[in-house]
């Protein structure tokens, strides 16, 4: 057993109740991190300043009370540093103004990229330094399809119509680029690790604009290369995946990692029943349930009753909302320890 509630729940042992963390717990929501992001004067200065960056890494934990911190980042640092201008605008989203064209734009990539985020290293280091011994520090990735969909898209989209016209016209030319992002990825989750990160999970937010096969082939295999990379060298550090809405092709999924994250579409006894015997499961709370305390009960009393405390870890099936009342947020995480230390 470690010391750490919720590095035993990934590795499937019972643990006195069911630890929780959630996506996005660092952020809007919070006066405090307003208060940060205002000194850092943007999102991307934010998370440039290892010592800001930090501290909010830690708000939560000590706010709400959650059993796990999060890196405060965000995947788009990779394609940044790779060499694509990244904008941040607001009350739009990240952009690219120049997306990946031509095959020239492909060779120009970076890929020496993992030494240039230094930054992230370094706020790993003071938030070991600064968490309870007994909160595990997350650290994360999107996988090589999410991030070649925004280096190609150049920005968020609903149809991704560019990104799946390349991918049946030119296949040739995403699994390159997929390659080069899985070597970046990897060597970017082994330097967290070393600089002190406790797990790591891998967020594939846009797998669910993929059809069946065109799954495996662009996003999934990708995504276990870079878990079973992983799990070789530091078979102690538990993988994370979270492939976002593909509740159709779960009995597909394969490959050597710990902890399969289940997104808020998806039936929890679904996941349990395709996958819980392989896999610790985590989710899947709909996010916004979180308005409403009848919402939590009802939709947290549903998750409990199924997962009973084993190989479970409580988290929200997709990220919080910036509006959301935090009071909510910390009625959920004592609710969950409370109601599952039953089991
Ligand atoms: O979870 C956490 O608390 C840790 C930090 C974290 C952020 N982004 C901070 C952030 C993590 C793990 C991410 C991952 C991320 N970033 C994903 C994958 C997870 C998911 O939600 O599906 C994606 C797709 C991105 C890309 C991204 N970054 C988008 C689409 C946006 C805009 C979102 C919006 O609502 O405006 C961001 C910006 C971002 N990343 C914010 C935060 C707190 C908001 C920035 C701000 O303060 O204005």
């Amino acid at each position: 057993m470690s010391n750490k509630i919720f590095i035993d729940a990934c590795f499937g042992k019972k643990t006195p109740y069911t630890p929780i963390w959630m996506m996005r717990q660092a952020g809007r929501y919070l006066s405090e991190y307003m208060a940060v992001r205002e000194k850092a004067g943007n999102f991307l200065n934010l998370c440039h300043a290892p010592d800001m960056a930090a501290e909010v890494t830690l708000q939560p934990i000590d706010i709400l009370g959650v059993d796990a911190a999060i890196l405060f980042s965000d995947i788009l640092v990779v394609p940044n540093e790779m060499g694509m201008e990244l904008e941040f605008i607001k009350g739009f989203g990240p952009k690219f103004p120049q997306p990946l064209k031509t095959d020239e734009d492909l060779d120009a990539l970076d890929m020496s990229a993992s030494n240039k985020l230094t930054y992230v290293y370094e706020t790993i280091k003071i938030v070991r330094k600064e968490l309870a011994d007994d909160k595990a520090l997350i650290g994360f990735t999107g996988s090589p399809w999410t991030l070649a969909t925004y280096m190609i898209e150049g920005q968020g989209t609903k149809t991704y119509a560019v990104v799946k016209k390349l991918i049946y016209s030119n296949p040739d030319y995403m699994h390159k680029l997929l390659d080069k992002l899985t070597v970046v990825i990897t060597e970017y989750l082994e330097k967290q690790i070393e600089a002190g990160v406790d797990a790591v999970q891998i967020f594939d937010s846009w797998a669910s604009a993929l059809e069946r096969d065109a799954f495996f082939e662009f996003s999934w295999d990708y995504m276990v290369k870079i878990a079973e990379n992983i799990k070789a060298k530091y078979p102690h550090i538990p993988v994370i995946m979270f492939p976002k809405g593909i509740s159709g092709f779960l009995d597909g999924i394969y490959g050597n990692f710990d902890v399969f994250g289940v997104d808020w579409a998806t039936p929890i006894e679904l996941a349990k029943e395709k996958l819980g015997d392989k896999y610790v499961l985590q989710g899947n709370l709909e996010p916004t349930r979180l308005y409403s305390r009848d919402a939590i009960d009802k939709g947290v009393d549903h998750i409990i009753n199924t997962m009973k405390n084993e190989r479970h870890i409580f988290n929200l099936g997709h990220g919080m909302l910036p509006d959301l009342d935090r009071n909510n947020a910390k009625y959920l995480v004592d609710k969950v320890h409370s109601d599952s230390s039953k089991f």
